[in-house]
């Protein structure tokens, strides 16, 4: 276990007076044997509120550059999470404790032990001894092999007297080599940073609207039957639009993500009647339920249920609908929409679809049949046709009035 300090704090000198809780991003690394698994670069400062003699007070300090990983860190193995263990002070300890699903590791909880009898940070507490409060509601997770970065403050409730305020996170775990990654998770509230600062002014009440990502990329997601030919055909862009808790803002707020197609994958199921897409980044999981109608023989979106954990929402947000009937189409066609369309799922939860062409029944070779265009599309098609006949009308008005004048003209030089 080694640790090592960074020098962050030079920047607070200058500042002075605004840098009392700014304090220095302390780094720490957990080995095993020579190999890095887990190394973190964070501030954090703490809030606890404690029970005084005459009342209740509140410590604030932040993590002290003295602070050292524990022997208690481990990278784990047989059953036993990777765990950083962080002591400071007089007995205290800030506790990290990973978790990994093969594709993503996260913070599975934070646990802090305080100790009520340091009188310097907790002076005259009515208890003494050592409290330990968990959470496993950290909100922090990363792609495997990519570090998690979060330069933003965000706060961890661990109970309702302690806080935790995290800030200049760059931490990886689970590593593959000695260095940590250069291929960043952003947290949510780093890519927003620019319009989510929290304004605490009374006459604003409304959240900060981030700025809108921009059009998603196209995705090509196929399914492939039991014998081996496509059956289900989507290209399409994705906008996800979750309204969830903030944890940065502490408020509601509607955070727009763009599917990303190249860490996304599809997999599913295709059937006589119904049809299943799910499609699974990182953190999101979305699932598509295709219906076919035998009565009308159209086919259409009945189903959709999106499970996602981003990092700044509070809890994992789980939403779907059974009962919807969207982008309806006849059978063996191709339902085509080219324009942005919006799919109300739930008040909460909308898909925002770019350029989007979907097949989930009677595919053959594994091409697109003929196209059946939504409406706006149509419309979209009308208007640049209604020009041109316009224009057209014109221009043969005007030869019209052309040709009857020079005949005019003409027959009035005869005449002298
Ligand atoms: C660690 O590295 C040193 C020097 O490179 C080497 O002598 C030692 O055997 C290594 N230890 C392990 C456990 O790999
Ligand atoms: C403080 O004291 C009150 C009343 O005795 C008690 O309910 C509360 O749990 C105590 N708080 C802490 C943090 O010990
Ligand atoms: C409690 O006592 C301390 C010192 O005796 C004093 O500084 C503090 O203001 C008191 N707090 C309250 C809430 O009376
Ligand atoms: C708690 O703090 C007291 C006073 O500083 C100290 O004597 C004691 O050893 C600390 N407890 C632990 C577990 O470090
Ligand atoms: C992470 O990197 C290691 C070593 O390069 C590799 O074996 C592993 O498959 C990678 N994991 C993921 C999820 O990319
Ligand atoms: C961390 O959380 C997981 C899941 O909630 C739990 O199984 C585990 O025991 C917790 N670890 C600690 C050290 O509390
Ligand atoms: C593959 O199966 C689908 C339906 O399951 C069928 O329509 C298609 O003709 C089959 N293709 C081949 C090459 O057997
Ligand atoms: C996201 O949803 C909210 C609430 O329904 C809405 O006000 C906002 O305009 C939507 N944003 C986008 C980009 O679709
Ligand atoms: C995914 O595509 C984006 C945009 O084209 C690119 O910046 C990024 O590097 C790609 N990521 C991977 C893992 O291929
Ligand atoms: C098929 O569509 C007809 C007409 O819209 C409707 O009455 C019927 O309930 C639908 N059947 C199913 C299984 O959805
Ligand atoms: C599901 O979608 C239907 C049709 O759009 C809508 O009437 C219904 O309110 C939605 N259900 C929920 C729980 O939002």
């Amino acid at each position: 276990m080694t640790v090592k300090r960074s020098s962050a704090a030079g920047v607070c000198w200058t500042l002075l007076m605004g840098c009392v809780f700014a304090a220095h991003a302390v780094t720490f690394e957990v080995k095993d044997g020579n190999s890095t698994c887990i190394n973190a670069d964070l501030n954090a400062s703490f809030s606890i509120t404690y029970n005084t003699t005459n009342g209740t007070s509140a410590a604030r300090f932040v993590l002290p550059s003295s602070a050292a990983a524990g022997d208690a860190s481990t990278c784990g193995g047989a059953g036993v999470p990777p765990e950083l263990l962080v002591s400071f002070g007089a007995g205290h300890a800030l506790t990290l404790v990973f978790s990994s699903d093969g594709r993503l590791y996260r913070v599975a909880n934070i646990s802090l032990q305080y100790n009520l009898s340091d009188t310097s940070t907790f002076p005259q507490s009515s208890s003494t001894g050592l409290v330990t409060v968990m959470t496993n509601a950290s909100g922090i997770s990363a792609r495997l092999n990519s570090t998690y970065r979060c330069v933003s403050s965000t706060s961890v409730s661990l109970s309702a007297e302690v806080n935790i305020t995290f800030s200049d996170v760059h931490m990886e775990a689970y590593m593959s080599g000695a260095n940590r990654s250069t291929d960043e998770s952003v947290c949510s509230a780093d890519q927003t940073v620019t319009t989510a600062a929290p304004t605490q002014s009374p006459r604003t009440t409304t959240a900060p609207s981030p700025v809108p990502p921009p059009a998603p990329e196209r995705g090509n997601y196929t399914l492939t039957g039991r014998n081996g030919t496509a059956c289900l055909l989507a290209l399409m862009g994705l906008q996800l639009n979750i309204t969830h808790r903030s944890r940065s803002l502490n408020q509601m707020v509607s955070e727009v993500v763009n599917l990303q197609p190249n860490r996304t994958t599809a997999s599913g199921s295709c059937g006589v009647t119904v049809a299943t897409l799910v499609l699974t980044e990182d953190l999101t999981n979305l699932t598509f339920t295709f219906a076919l109608n035998s009565t009308t023989q159209k086919f259409y979106l009945s189903a959709v249920s999106v499970s996602a954990f981003w990092p700044d929402m509070t809890d994992r947000f789980s939403e779907g609908n059974v009962s919807l009937d969207l982008l309806q189409c006849s059978v063996g066609r191709s339902y085509m929409c080219s324009a942005e369309q919006t799919l109300s799922i739930v008040p909460s939860f909308s898909i925002n679809t770019f350029r989007l062409q979907l097949q989930p029944f009677n595919v053959t070779a594994g091409r697109f049949s003929a196209v059946e265009q939504c409406r706006m599309d149509q419309e979209n098609m009308l208007i640049p046709i209604i020009v041109g006949v316009a224009l057209a009308g014109l221009v043969l008005i005007v030869l019209i009035a052309y040709l009857i004048g020079r005949k005019r003209t003409h027959a009035g030089y005869q005449t002298i």
